[in-house]
């Protein structure tokens, strides 16, 4: 029998500092498109994959720490693009070490072409895969990918 959409498998996504300014932010780098268009993108992406998406943005690296603890009760599996603090923060690190659910790193921009302390990122050690440089349509690779990973997870 099919899923109904309440069984469907609940992932969260989550969007560290600034990307909340995306469409006025350094477009020649990120585009021109908003956070909210990534938002209905991703809905779109989890509806044809059969998922549910709880899709966030915070400023403040406590509140992702918070969120990913959140995850561990309540997600099937977390993308993240935890932004500057991916290159800063052994807290969003630690949190994402005790998720037993698959996690997927995304960047909009390829990490690898730019400054040398952006190459170092503390979230791909705990990352199932990692996406970077296809702008938003990381998100909709990230959510196909996470599909990927549950169906394998739950076909043993
Ligand atoms: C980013 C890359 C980070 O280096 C940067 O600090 C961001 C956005 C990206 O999506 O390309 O804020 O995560």
């Amino acid at each position: 029998m099919p899923q109904t959409v309440a069984e469907q498998p609940l992932i969260f996504i989550l969007n560290g500092p600034n990307l909340n300014m995306l469409g006025k932010r350094e477009a020649g780098i990120y585009g021109t498109g908003t956070l909210a268009d990534i938002e209905t993108a991703c809905g779109g992406a989890a509806k044809s994959a059969g998922l549910r998406v709880d899709f966030r943005q915070s400023n403040h690296e406590g509140e992702i720490v918070d969120w990913i603890q959140e995850a561990q009760v309540k997600a099937a599996g977390v993308v993240i693009n935890a932004a500057a603090l991916s290159h800063s923060s052994v807290a969003v690190h630690d949190a994402l070490r005790l998720l037993d659910v698959p996690v997927i790193e995304v960047h909009l921009s390829n990490i690898y072409r730019r400054e040398a302390f952006r190459h170092h990122s503390y979230v791909s050690a705990v990352a199932s895969g990692v996406i970077c440089g296809f702008g938003a349509d990381g998100y909709k690779l990230a959510i196909a990918g996470m599909a990927r990973l549950l169906a394998e997870r739950a076909h043993g």
